[in-house]
């Protein structure tokens, strides 16, 4: 990587969270947005009118540029291995959108094409870069808590995320992951049992519950859903748990220190990425912040690929359980 003080990056995937990407990485003085590549014309349209960047409906001719560093992927969770072992082969730095990917085994493929072709990788799991999360980790990590007795996890969406998505991905690779690799960082032990049950009442999967036991013998619950009613006052209602031998701690993340009724009440989104002083902050500046950081100036990432491997492990063992109707062990 030549020395440099701006990381040259493009988008592929122009959704929901790739334009959030594209508007951040536009803002921040370590990146240039270059182009972003969508298969949807108007998402590109859109995109270069907005950042000033070019576009294709090709993420190949994207991954042609000598002028790209960097690549962020965005496309949904089943669309990830073949972009990011084409950008490794392209030489392109990846920022890979959490899931890594739908299966160990994919995960493995994109891990081992990077490194065979030298080029980094960094898998997006936002609440590592959120404060509350890792103030948590730090202090479990100091020992402040004993040791870690049971946690709890949980993050609920209302209905209308089910709808947007189409039953495209399942909750647990699209909103479940987050709160896995948090529970997994945090616990710093390995997982030996998994017994997750799904209920598909409205859809195919309206909830998804867990309890998992870890290598010391703690256990855990997670609690995914997508049937808070519609007009809940906050898109993201999640919340974490940990007791250990000399402490607790609690995040809850539906009450964000901000509180406005106008309409009915609504909790405001004061973390992930609130828009104030004109930019997008929070959580995903400071995960783009660090990409670029890292990148250009060759540091480690924060977020390890094989954790992101784990979680996703974690996962198939979910699918496994569910299918099964009992508990598997890891
Ligand atoms: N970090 C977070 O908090 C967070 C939040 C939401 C989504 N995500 C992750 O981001 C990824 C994308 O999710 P989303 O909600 O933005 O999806 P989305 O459906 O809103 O956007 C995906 C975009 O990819 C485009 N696309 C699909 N196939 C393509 C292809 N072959 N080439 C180019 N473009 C293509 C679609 O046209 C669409 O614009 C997923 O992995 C998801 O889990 C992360």
């Amino acid at each position: 990587m030549r020395q440099a003080h701006v990381l040259n990056v493009g988008v592929i995937g122009g959704g929901f969270i790739g334009t959030l990407h594209a508007r951040v990485l536009y803002e921040i003085s370590m990146s240039r947005l270059v182009a972003i590549a969508d298969i949807d014309e108007t998402v590109v349209k859109k995109a270069a009118e907005q950042f000033g960047c070019d576009s294709y409906a090709k993420y190949e001719e994207l991954l042609q540029r000598d002028d790209i560093d960097a690549v962020y992927i965005c496309l949904p969770d089943r669309h990830h291995v073949e972009p990011a072992v084409a950008a490794a082969r392209a030489g392109k730095h990846i920022f890979m959108e959490k899931p890594i990917a739908r299966t160990v085994r994919e995960a493995e493929e994109i891990k081992s094409q990077a490194e065979k072709n030298n080029v980094r990788l960094m898998v997006g799991h936002l609440l590592r870069f959120d404060p509350r999360y890792a103030q948590l980790y730090q202090r479990i990590n100091r020992g402040e808590l004993g040791e870690i007795i049971h946690m709890r996890v949980k993050r609920q969406n209302p209905k209308f995320i089910h709808g947007r998505l189409k039953g495209r991905t399942s909750m647990l690779y699209y909103v479940g992951i987050h709160d896995i690799d948090v529970m997994l960082w945090c616990a710093r032990e390995k997982v030996t049992e998994v017994y997750a049950k799904k209920v598909s009442k409205v859809h195919d999967e309206d909830c998804v519950f867990a309890l998992c036991t870890f290598g010391s013998g703690a256990v855990a619950t997670l609690e995914f859903s997508w049937s808070l009613p519609e007009r809940f006052p906050t898109g993201i209602w999640s919340e974490m748990e940990v007791v250990g031998t000399q402490g607790a701690a609690w995040i809850d993340n539906c009450e964000q220190g901000l509180k406005v009724c106008t309409n009915g009440l609504s909790f405001p989104d004061c973390y992930l990425w609130p828009e104030y002083n004109g930019q997008r902050m929070g959580d995903l500046r400071n995960e783009s912040m660090h990409f670029c950081d890292a990148v250009l100036h060759e540091k480690e990432f924060l977020m390890p690929t094989d954790d992101a491997i784990t979680a996703v492990s974690f996962i198939e063992a979910c699918f496994e359980s569910m299918d099964k109707g009992k508990p598997v062990s890891l």
